[in-house]
């Protein structure tokens, strides 16, 4: 695996693969890995020849109280599990090449609509630098296929979106989450959980689910689901931001018959702030 920090040493190697035919799948990511990230590169390996991995945690995604300076940053194991996994290339970007004119003056990209919604009303900016941060990484990495994980459903659906409006020629491909065995979304932010929380955390998913079984049941009151998903958190500990049931593909509210639908919650305990989602068909009407 070649590790690289330079942009133009970057560009240069994917120059390389390229005039040699080779497509490129791209996986980025903000470091301290897990067995999700690893399903990620996984996935690259069925859709380019060489995989290129990115950690980058990136300033621009975090608010002013958010927790960039205690994100878990965990180079060498990182290192260790990519070059295990058969990545080709590992880029590590310094923020003063990545925002060369710094965060608060560069050029971002703004998905209106998907950007203030759900995550978005709680997290005001952070979707920005998502969308930007994945351009600029697109453009940099310049790959046939970049894989994430429907873990973060609403920033796959946010670069979707700005993929397609930019006309970036990148296929964006979803993958599905990986949980630890009681139902809880793997994710850097566990660390933050005591033992007990640890122990209220799975309830988010089964939260999740019970409303899918509503849905798929045939259940039309939206509402009542919503409220019943978020009351059931607030009861088992949580502090929900929201529980919400929304079409799949556009993140509108669900009308019609036979909509694929994704439910999302986002709910903190103490320190971490967990998010989940689950996907089903649900006849409606709504
Ligand atoms: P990060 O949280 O490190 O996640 C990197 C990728 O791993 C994302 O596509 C995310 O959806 C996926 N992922 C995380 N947990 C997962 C799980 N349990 N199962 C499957 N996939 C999982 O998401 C980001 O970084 C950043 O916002 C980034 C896109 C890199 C931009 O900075």
């Amino acid at each position: 695996m070649r590790t690289l920090n330079r942009i133009a040493d970057l560009r240069a190697l994917v120059q390389a693969w390229r005039m040699a035919g080779e497509t490129i799948a791209f996986v980025p990511t903000m470091g301290n890995l897990h067995a999700g990230h690893a399903s990620l590169i996984d996935a690259a390996h069925h859709h380019g020849r060489r995989v290129v991995a990115s950690v980058f945690v990136n300033p621009l995604q975090f608010g002013p109280t958010e927790d960039y300076a205690a994100y878990p940053r965990t180079p060498d194991e990182d290192a260790v599990l990519l070059a295990a996994q058969g990545v080709d290339a590992l880029l590590l970007p310094v923020v003063e090449e990545m925002y060369p004119r710094g965060v608060a003056t560069s050029t971002v990209v703004d998905v209106p609509g998907l950007s203030d919604i759900l995550c978005g009303a709680f997290r005001p900016g952070h979707f920005r630098g998502v969308a930007t941060v994945v351009v600029k990484l697109l453009n940099l990495v310049q790959p046939d296929v970049a894989i994430f994980g429907e873990k973060d459903y609403q920033q796959l659906t946010i670069i979707r979106r700005a993929v397609e409006d930019l006309c970036l020629p990148v296929r964006i491909v979803g993958a599905p989450t990986v949980r630890a065995e009681d139902g809880l979304a793997l994710s850097s932010r566990n660390l933050f959980l005591d033992e007990g929380e640890r122990a209220i955390a799975p309830r988010l998913y089964r939260a999740l689910d019970y409303a899918r079984r509503r849905l798929m049941g045939g259940e039309t009151d939206v509402a009542s689901i919503e409220t019943e998903g978020f009351e059931s958190l607030r009861a088992a500990g949580f502090r929900p931001d929201y529980f919400e049931v929304r079409t799949a593909a556009t993140l509108d509210r669900p009308q019609g018959r036979d909509v694929a639908v994704v439910v999302l919650a986002a709910a903190r305990l103490r320190r971490a702030r967990l998010i989940d989602n689950v996907q089903c068909r649900a006849p409606g009407p709504f």
